[in-house]
């Protein structure tokens, strides 16, 4: 499968969590824009294949664009490159930029999923976090978007906030069911250095949740998804019926994708490229036609690596005769022998060839997924 990634790098606020690539100045923000269209032309024959399967408008926060620089970008897609006629065409959305004129804009202009960044559905919370918008703005978009006729929604949430208490996230959870949305990613909260969160760790001024709390909510998150007939199918990803997210699931299947615009990672199955995530020096190249990406082409071990890392997030795991075709015995052989350590622990399923963590150990998989490395 084959998709295109587009970081839009602007926020109108700082959410105290988060270290993604963004700028709340939003003055390079049409120059950005161009450029990103201009990236798109120079590297059509990027890709191995021109059938697009999956579109992904990320960020940053790409419902700050107005539908004209969305459609500007979507046509050029579809003058360079075969768009399928199913493709799954999704944009991140913030809660407080939705309203209804702007959904049915979205969806005449062929965006077909939405990704809803709610957070919590907790006034609190969502002040601890800088969100920019309200519990009641977070139900509305929800309902708005429904009413516009869009079906395929997801919701982002986070949990493992340090002053959330079961109860709180339980009922975040009831929101969430309540709203009959088909498609959630549940994040746990990670405290990251460059960020405001980070700032306040290292002056004492925060302290992250116990494990055994941090353990709790994620119980919760699996009780009550499992019993509203959600699929753990990734780590902080639950569906219903088939509604995974193509986009996500086509790189955790090692699928190939170019993403545009600053910081943007692509990768065609021969190496993997990022590019600057300086708004700035993003345009200046791309205008003067000199570099603005790293290169890096993926040695043996590395590309195994990178299918256990991307497979072991996945309810549908790792395939020994995948390995095998892919990388040969010696890597097979290495990876049966590594988890023979985990034969009698019940953080791994192994079942007809097919190996895949457990509920028990997706919450650790970080570590687990490193010991199964090629080192
Ligand atoms: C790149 S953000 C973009 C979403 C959109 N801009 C928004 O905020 O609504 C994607 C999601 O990652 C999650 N996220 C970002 N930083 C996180 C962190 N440090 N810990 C946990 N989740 C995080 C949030 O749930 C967020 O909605
Ligand atoms: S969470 Fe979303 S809105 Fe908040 S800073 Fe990050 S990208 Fe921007």
């Amino acid at each position: 499968m084959t998709g295109i990634y587009i970081h839009i790098p602007f926020c109108k606020k700082v959410c105290n969590y988060c270290d993604f690539h963004f700028s709340v100045s939003l003055k390079l923000k049409d120059k950005v824009m161009e450029c990103i269209g201009k990236e798109l032309v120079d590297r059509v024959d990027y890709l191995p294949s021109k059938t697009i399967e999956t579109i992904y408008f990320g960020g940053g926060t790409p419902s700050i664009l107005s539908i004209k620089k969305l459609s500007t970008i979507l046509n050029l897609i579809y003058k360079h490159f075969i768009v399928s006629e199913h493709a799954e065409i999704t944009l991140e959305a913030n809660p407080d930029d939705i309203t209804i004129e702007y959904l049915y804009d979205l969806k005449s202009i062929g965006i077909n999923r939405l990704s809803i960044g709610i957070q919590s559905f907790n006034d609190d919370d969502l002040v601890w976090m800088n969100r920019r918008h309200t519990a009641a703005e977070a139900i509305n978009s929800v309902k708005l978007s429904h009413e516009a006729g869009f079906e395929n929604i997801n919701i982002d949430l986070i949990y493992g906030l340090p002053n959330l208490t079961l109860e709180r996230w339980k009922q975040n959870l009831e929101t969430f069911i309540s709203l009959q949305v088909p498609h959630l990613s549940a994040y746990h909260l990670s405290v990251e250095p460059k960020t405001v969160l980070g700032y306040y760790k290292r002056k004492g001024k925060l302290t992250e949740i116990d494990e055994n709390d941090s353990l709790a909510h994620y119980g919760a998150l699996l009780d009550v998804t499992k019993a509203n007939g959600y699929k753990h199918y990734e780590i902080s990803n639950f569906c219903t019926n088939e509604n995974f997210s193509k986009h996500n699931t086509n790189y955790w299947k090692q699928g190939h994708y170019i993403g545009l615009g600053p910081s943007a990672h692509s990768y065609n199955g021969i190496s993997r490229q990022w590019n600057t995530s300086v708004n700035s020096q993003y345009i200046k190249a791309i205008e003067t036609n000199q570099s603005y990406f790293d290169i890096e082409q993926l040695t043996d071990d590395e590309r195994f690596n990178d299918y256990i890392l991307t497979h072991l997030r996945t309810s549908w795991g790792a395939n020994f005769e995948e390995i095998c075709m892919l990388f040969g015995d010696k890597y097979l052989t290495h990876f049966k022998q590594e988890l023979k350590k985990y034969k009698d622990l019940p953080t791994i399923n192994i079942s007809n060839d097919y190996v895949s963590l457990t509920d028990k150990g997706m919450f650790v998989s970080d570590k687990i997924i490193e010991e199964l490395f090629w080192v």
